[in-house]
């Protein structure tokens, strides 16, 4: 596996696989890997010849008083762990190598970027898409590969690729879970054991609305009804929301039905987790 680190080598890299006519793939993250990051790797190996994968914690997407500096880091277990898992080539940008001094233009997001995770995090998206922005320019990939997990992110990346014309396929792969339910993330390294218990209850509350649409709820407020009992089962979980959204817009719905969208965010302690599920796809 190739390391590479600035501009000159990672173009060299990136032109030697095009004029071969190879296709490539890039899986965009933060590191501290985990196997719900491993599992992008297989959906871009699967479907290109060479893959990257960046690991770049982007300051841009980060609010003042969120956990920019104390998000884990660790090159030397990730480098392992990609190596491992059949990545051709890690990126590894540095800030001053993607945002240097007098860098200011920005991407501005969809009007869904305000909603849900964006109103809870104001200018996070315009952090994100302004990097996936740059990390699509210099990686020049056929594939970009992202997580179900983080669904509005993966949503607003496709809006700009079809807005801005971007020649790249975005493929979003399912979340990988731990045998509990509890979607993988990077920040459960935050939790404490008794945090760990609690933040189950976003997997539960989603079981539960997944529970209610089968047995033959179509009413949204029902669902979300579903949802906040199920989390009153775990006090330690303050939820942000509760979204019932159309998958294209983001914006909520008073009837769900297959391809609906339920995503609840919340706080267990300091810590800020997500997760989702899309009616009608598996879900387990
Ligand atoms: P990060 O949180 O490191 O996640 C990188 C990618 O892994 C994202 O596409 C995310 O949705 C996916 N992912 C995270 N947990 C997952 C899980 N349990 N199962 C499947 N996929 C999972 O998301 C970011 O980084 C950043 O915002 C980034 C896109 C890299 C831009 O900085």
């Amino acid at each position: 596996m190739l390391t590479l680190t600035d501009r000159p080598s990672l173009h060299a890299w990136v032109g030697g696989h095009r004029r071969a006519q190879r296709r490539i793939g890039l899986v965009p993250t933060m590191g501290a890997l985990h196997p719900g990051h491993l599992s992008l790797v297989g959906e871009a190996r699967g479907r290109c010849d060479v893959v990257v994968l960046s690991v770049f914690v982007n300051p841009l997407q980060f609010g003042p008083n969120e956990d920019y500096q104390r998000y884990p880091r660790d090159l030397e277990r990730d480098r392992a762990l990609a190596g491992q898992s059949g990545v051709d080539a890690l990126f590894l940008p540095t800030v001053d190598m993607m945002y240097p001094p007098g860098s200011e233009v920005r991407v501005l997001p969809g009007s869904a970027a305000l909603l849900w995770e964006g109103a809870v995090r104001p200018g996070h998206f315009e952090g994100v898409l302004t990097v996936v922005a740059k990390l699509l320019h210099l990686v020049q990939p056929d594939v970009a590969v992202f997580g179900q997990k983080d669904i509005q992110q993966a949503t607003l990346v496709r809006q700009m690729v079809r807005d801005l014309d971007f020649p790249v396929e975005v493929a979003v792969s399912p979340t990988v879970r731990e045998p509990d339910g509890l979607a993988l993330s990077s920040r459960n390294a935050y939790l404490t054991p008794e945090e760990r218990g609690q933040a189950l209850g976003l997997h539960r509350a989603l079981q539960a609305a997944d529970q209610a649409w089968r047995a033959g709820e179509h009413r949204s407020e029902g669902i979300e009804a579903a949802v906040r009992e199920r989390l009153q089962m775990f006090p330690g979980v303050t939820a942000d929301y509760i979204a019932i959204v159309n998958p294209e817009t983001l914006r909520p719905i008073s009837r769900v039905e297959r391809g609906t969208i339920i995503a609840v965010a919340g706080r267990v302690g300091r810590t800020r987790l997500l997760d989702n599920l899309i009616l009608g796809m598996e879900f387990r």
